[in-house]
């Protein structure tokens, strides 16, 4: 990975806040594995650091991101690898993430792009964006739990749209099924989200934990349900009908 392909940085304008920010603009921000596990030891290190309060997340102009990179995909399957992806770790991390979740969506989100938001606490998009799982026209099946997330978040015929049938959700409509909090203009969707996050890592520490807590409820499910899908996932990837799917891609 580049380097600075995932930029973690510590505004000094929002005292208590992280921001992970994709920043592969080249690529429409496709995640690499190398970039999940970067976002994963950010993730981490807010658990285990006092003085962050919240985590940002955001992409660059016109582009939350495109979801995995398909060139992974296709290194994966064609790997016979038996690691769990770093993605699978990313997710689970997700999960995991002891500090509220914010997310600023401004353009593309695909993929994970989408379901990374069915974690965050609060999101926020433009009136340009998109919001598209395209996983079983991929040969591929949901992740990240967005197979058990969404059906509750936004009702099973819309996840269904979502995440079976591969269907587009314009920001408008993922508004009105409650997968974001609000729609923002795009040039104001990084100073919207930093000041979402500025004021939830404003708040006391202690009580903002608990309430995040209760309100998300025990994470056993989410975690156990991860674990499910990876299996299929997995498999699912390393199919002949993936592989098709991952080389048409490539070959575009
Ligand atoms: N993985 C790897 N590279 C990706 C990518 C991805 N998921 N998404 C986009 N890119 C790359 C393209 O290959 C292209 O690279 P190149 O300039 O070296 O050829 C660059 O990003 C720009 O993408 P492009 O397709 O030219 O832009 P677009 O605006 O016409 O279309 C998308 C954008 C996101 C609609 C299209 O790229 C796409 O469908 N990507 C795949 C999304 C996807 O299915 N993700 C996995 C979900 S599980």
């Amino acid at each position: 990975m580049s380097d600075n392909h995932i930029l973690v940085e510590r505004p000094e304008a929002q005292p208590g806040v992280m921001v992970i920010r994709f920043n592969r603009p080249e690529k429409k921000n496709a995640f690499t594995s190398a970039m999940y596990n970067r976002m994963t030891a950010a993730l981490e290190e807010a658990n285990g650091d006092d003085a962050v309060r919240a985590v940002a997340f955001l992409g660059t102009e016109g582009c939350f991101s495109a979801g995995n990179d398909m060139g992974d995909f296709l290194t994966y399957a064609m790997s016979g690898s038996k690691d769990a992806p770093a993605a699978a770790v990313f997710i689970k991390a997700l999960a995991l993430a002891e500090k509220p979740l914010v997310s600023g969506v401004d353009g593309l989100a695909i993929g994970i792009g989408t379901t990374l938001n069915m974690h965050c606490d609060l999101t926020v998009a433009s009136a340009r964006s998109l919001f598209k799982t395209p996983f079983v026209d991929l040969a591929l099946v949901p992740e990240a739990a967005s197979s058990l997330l969404a059906p509750k978040i936004i009702g099973h015929q819309r996840a269904f749209a979502m995440l079976v049938a591969g269907e587009g959700f314009s920001a408008q409509a993922a508004l009105d099924a409650g997968l974001i909090w609000r729609i923002v203009e795009a040039q104001a969707v990084e100073a919207e989200t930093l000041a979402l996050a500025a004021s939830l890592a404003a708040k006391p520490p202690q009580a903002l934990r608990i309430a995040r807590d209760l309100v998300r409820g025990p994470r056993d499910a989410v975690l156990a349900r991860m674990d499910e899908e990876l299996l299929h996932f997995s498999a699912q990837l390393k199919s002949a009908e993936a592989r098709a799917a991952f080389e048409a891609f490539m070959r575009r």
